[in-house]
């Protein structure tokens, strides 16, 4: 490509962009309020100029004056009109748009002619700073792998890349890079859904993060000493009990972990055999569930209840340090064998509770890789780290990601398996129960 098309096309460019900048003003005008007092402005700027121009009697005997006054009426309707397309064109530039044009061209966004891609559009939506550039022809897969590079010119976190209806349109939806998660985020009642099955877990920068029982059955919560698995799995459980569900809690800790308050409202086991018993329960609940299911034709238990009033509530199994009923080390052959048993049970939920509203929420911080392979892990599809190191991400979540996005100071902050990182939320214990 020689100089000169080049130039032309540099030239071409920037016309297509003082256009777009020029329609974006017009849309201005109609859609954002700051916009009229500086139009009104220049209205009454323009409304002067031409009282002035129109009515001011030169001295006949100077002639420049009446030159000048000459042109000036008749140059007047041409300027005016002029100068209200370079205030539309200005209006309709969005902040910082030249500074990220040069930016991106720095971090090497260009098209073969050099250029790089214009802003045209900058918008609030739930939350997000949206983005909207004119690509200059770059395609999203060149966008994809210079997203980094993007991210500190804008000095944004970016969320999402599309193409905004139409492949000349690129749309980036972003969070500010200044911004932090709180270090504490409050459970709200309002925030409990009324939906089947949705719990929350916390705030990330996108909003909050939730999931819902029905789709994705069962949770594990990763993370070391002091990163939050309790806080969290009492979390989701309060609303399971909130909700409605039948909730049972395995806490080999002697109970002292569940205030008073829980014994009433859930089914807390302390010792193995009561566990035994109960996952037995669970377990021949979920063959009941398969043979009603199956007679009256139902796929799954949210088909059934819209179609009997007697409904079948979800059935929650929650145990906090799961690791240790499951370890079998140094175990002699017959303790080794009732291990075997509730690993089986649970494996039973695993992979066919969901269908029958039966679920699992379990909490480990033991980076021991062969406690929890097999049927079980790799059937419970929600998995969430808090502070961990290489070991502990990668047996939770198949990545480092945990011990790379956590710090090693934070509590309850947490990232899911997508790399989502959230502020679980804080609640009062002593006084869940009681509204
Ligand atoms: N979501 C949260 N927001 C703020 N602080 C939290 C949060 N979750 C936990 N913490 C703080 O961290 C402390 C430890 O939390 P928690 O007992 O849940 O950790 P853990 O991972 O279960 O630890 P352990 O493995 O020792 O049982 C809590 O006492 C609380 O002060
Ligand atoms: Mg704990």
């Amino acid at each position: 490509m020689n100089t000169q098309d080049r130039f032309l096309i540099e030239r071409d460019a920037r016309l297509k962009y003082q256009f777009l900048r020029f329609k974006m003003g017009i849309y201005n005008i109609f859609h954002k309020k700051w916009v009229w007092p500086i139009v009104a402005i220049y209205i009454a700027i323009a409304i002067y100029a031409k009282q002035v121009i129109y009515t001011t009697t030169p001295d006949p005997a100077d002639i420049a004056m009446v030159a000048n006054l000459i042109s000036l009426k008749i140059t007047y309707p041409f300027f005016a009109v002029l100068g209200f397309i370079v205030l539309l064109v200005f209006l309709g530039t969005p902040w910082g748009a030249k500074k990220i044009n040069k930016g991106l061209n720095i971090v090497g966004l260009i098209n073969h002619a050099g250029q790089s891609p214009f802003l045209t559009k900058r918008y609030k939506d739930h939350g997000l700073t949206v983005l909207e550039f004119e690509p200059n022809g770059i395609p999203l897969s060149q966008w994809e792998d210079k997203k980094e590079c993007i991210e500190t010119v804008l000095n944004m976190y970016i969320l999402e890349i599309y193409y905004g209806g139409s492949r000349n349109k690129m749309v980036l939806r972003t969070v500010s890079g200044n911004e932090n998660l709180p270090s504490v985020a409050y459970w709200k009642d309002v925030y409990l859904s009324k939906e089947d099955f949705i719990l929350f877990f916390g705030q990330s920068m996108t909003g909050q993060v939730k999931i819902n029982l029905a789709k994705t059955p069962h949770i594990l919560i990763g993370g070391s000493t002091g990163s939050g698995k309790s806080v969290l799995l009492k979390l989701l459980v309060m609303q399971c009990v909130k909700k409605g569900a039948v909730v049972f809690i395995a806490d080999f800790k002697g109970g002292v972990d569940f205030l008073p308050e829980w014994h009433k409202k859930a089914c807390v086991i302390t010792e193995e055999n009561a566990l035994i018993e109960m996952l037995t329960s669970i377990v021949n609940e979920l063959e009941n569930r398969k043979q009603i299911l199956r007679e009256y034709g139902c796929s799954n238990i949210g088909g059934y209840n819209m179609l009997f009033p007697d409904r079948m509530n979800r059935i929650i199994f929650a145990c906090d340090e799961v690791a240790e009923i499951l370890d079998k080390t140094g175990l002699s052959k017959e303790k080794k064998d009732i291990v075997s048993n509730i690993e089986n049970k649970l494996s039973i939920i695993a992979r066919q509770g969901r269908a029958f509203g039966i679920h699992l929420i379990l909490a480990t911080q033991r980076p021991d890789a062969n406690i929890l392979t097999g049927q079980i892990r790799s059937n419970i599809d929600f998995r969430v780290c808090g502070r961990a190191d290489n070991i502990l991400s990668q047996i939770i979540l198949d990545s480092t990601v945990a011990a790379d996005k956590i710090p090693k100071d934070s509590q309850g902050l947490f990232v899911t398996q997508d790399e989502t990182v959230f502020q679980s939320y804080m609640f009062d214990e002593s006084d869940v129960f009681k509204k």
